[in-house]
């Protein structure tokens, strides 16, 4: 059987990405992974494909054991993964707890390259990995400064991924948006103890154009997605602009 992969799936990129699988990549079923079982089970009502819910906390060693342990029994052939599962919180080291930093690595880090290493072996050639960074992966961020860290671990294990998998034939893809207004990220990351560490969102961008260009890129099987202007000319911008300099513009914008 030949199946898509989501995490994240119960809201945001992640419930955008199931859509578009089921519309451009026609697999045989999709596997839907996060920890709001109605929000999966009412994923699984509206998809026109047989949809498999795994309510599951990533961040816990048991999701993987089960998840191991279901690959193992169907042993199905994974066309597409996509990495979405993540999340954000605002506020320099004194306003973003110590716990809410710890999940940040455990989600966005641990729990990504867990689900990558799981499901490789159920992967052949021509399968796709779509691992969702960030574009605040390019340069530090402050008031994001554990999550642009998380990021810029997921942009240098995917560009190295890549390059080990070449032998096997399968693309792996680094998804590196700058913000997008229809997702419940930034709800979340505000309730920290500075919510308005950051206090304008321009330019931000929405979650279908998003996983549409997500997935061109990746079938184009680009080490890199920038799918909006703005992380575009972030990329660009931090390969020639001194990294201090950036970083202060960003101290200024993040106040306006
Ligand atoms: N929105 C933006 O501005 C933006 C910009 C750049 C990159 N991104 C990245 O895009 C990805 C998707 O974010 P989004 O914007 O779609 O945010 P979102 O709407 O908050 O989605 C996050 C998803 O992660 C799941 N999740 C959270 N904690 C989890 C856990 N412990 N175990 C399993 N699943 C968990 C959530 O589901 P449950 O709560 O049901 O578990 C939800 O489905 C993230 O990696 C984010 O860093 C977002």
């Amino acid at each position: 059987m030949r199946i898509a992969i989501v995490t994240g799936a119960s809201s945001g990129l992640g419930r955008e990405f199931i859509r578009q699988i089921w519309e451009r990549e026609k697999p045989d079923g999709i596997w839907i992974i996060a920890r709001r079982e109605n929000r999966l089970q009412e994923i699984a009502e509206e998809s026109p494909l047989p949809v498999r819910s795994l309510p599951l906390d990533l961040t816990k060693g048991s999701a993987f054991d089960r998840l191991k342990a279901l690959l193992k029994e169907e042993r199905p052939d994974v066309r597409l993964l996509v990495n979405a599962a993540g999340f954000a919180k605002m506020g320099n080291y004194t306003e973003v707890s110590v716990q809410d930093s710890n999940n940040m690595l455990d989600l966005n880090c641990r729990a990504l390259m867990n689900m990558t290493l799981t499901v490789l072996p159920y992967m052949q050639k021509g399968a796709r990995i779509l691992e969702i960074c960030s574009s605040s992966c390019f340069q530090p961020l402050p008031a994001l400064n554990v999550y642009s860290a998380t990021k810029a671990f997921v942009l240098s294990y995917s560009r190295a991924l890549r390059w080990e998998l070449f032998g096997r034939g399968i693309h792996v893809t680094a998804v590196c948006p700058y913000w997008i207004r229809d997702t419940e990220l930034i709800d979340i990351a505000k309730d920290s103890r500075n919510s308005q560490a950051i206090r304008h969102f321009p330019l931000a961008s929405h979650a279908a154009r998003i996983a549409r260009i997500a997935l061109r890129d990746s079938k184009w099987n680009l080490p890199v997605s920038t799918p909006d202007i703005v992380s575009f000319l972030q990329r660009l911008l931090s390969k020639f602009i001194p990294r201090e300099l950036i970083i202060a513009c960003w101290e200024g914008l993040r106040r306006i």
